[in-house]
């Protein structure tokens, strides 16, 4: 009877103590920072969502292949809306750039690394066409030029400047008129004209808006200049 009541009180003790260093054990290793209501409450935790967006360069419809730049051109919208330009994925023309104007929007890049050189707002109603001559002459052999109509592109346009279009690899360069629409990716030293053009001729019978034609918008790939 005594042996059996110490035996008692023993397992008692023994089985509080191993209890306790059980639990502060446990305790030790449960970082309080995995400890919170939900898993308290046994709540599943939200699992994470990965959201896969497939979205082409410039927002095109279409990958480009390696060796080529994706690039986007939109003409001006009446007088209202301006052209954009985008190549390789980067807006190298916009209203929100702050670096377009009526008349003829140009952006120069360079067609072996794809940067942009420089880019240029001509105001062919009220402006001089040698501003454009003067920007067109320096052009290196190899250099991508892109271009968009916002509004008028035509009324201060000459001969002189509609022949250094045309050898750009422009097609239309000679029609343009007032308040046509018209874009184009052409470049210093094509030997063809460039298929990435563009233009809609100011007709009132045809016109989308009252006094201009419909937008533009042009999008594709262009081969870059290999070294
Ligand atoms: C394009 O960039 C390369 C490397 O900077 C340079 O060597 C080449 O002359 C540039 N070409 C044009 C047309 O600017």
């Amino acid at each position: 009877m005594r042996v059996s009541g110490i035996l008692r009180i023993a397992a008692l003790l023994f089985t509080l103590v191993a209890t306790w260093l059980f639990a502060s054990a446990s305790f030790n290793h449960i970082s309080v920072k995995s400890i919170n209501i939900r898993s308290w409450l046994g709540a599943e935790r939200p699992k994470p969502t990965k959201v896969v967006v497939l979205r082409h360069k410039c927002n095109n419809k279409r990958e480009c292949p390696t060796n080529t730049f994706a690039f986007k051109l939109i003409s001006g919208a009446a007088n209202v809306v301006g052209p954009s330009m985008c190549f390789e994925n980067t807006m190298v023309m916009s209203a929100v750039k702050n670096n377009i104007g009526r008349g003829l929007n140009l952006a120069l890049v360079n067609g072996t690394t794809g940067k942009l050189i420089k880019a240029g707002a001509f105001d062919m109603y009220s402006g001089d066409v040698k501003d454009l001559i003067e920007f067109l002459k320096p052009i290196d052999t190899g250099t991508l030029v892109l271009i968009a109509s916002y509004d008028d592109a035509a009324t201060k346009m000459n001969d002189e400047a509609r022949k250094m279009l045309t050898e750009l690899g422009s097609s239309y360069a000679f029609k343009l008129g007032f308040r046509d629409n018209w874009i184009f990716l052409g470049g210093k030293g094509l030997k063809n004209k460039s298929p990435f053009e563009q233009y809609l001729k100011n007709d009132k019978d045809t016109n989308k808006y009252d006094g201009w034609p419909e937008v533009l918008e042009m999008e594709g790939c262009v081969p870059k200049k290999l070294e």
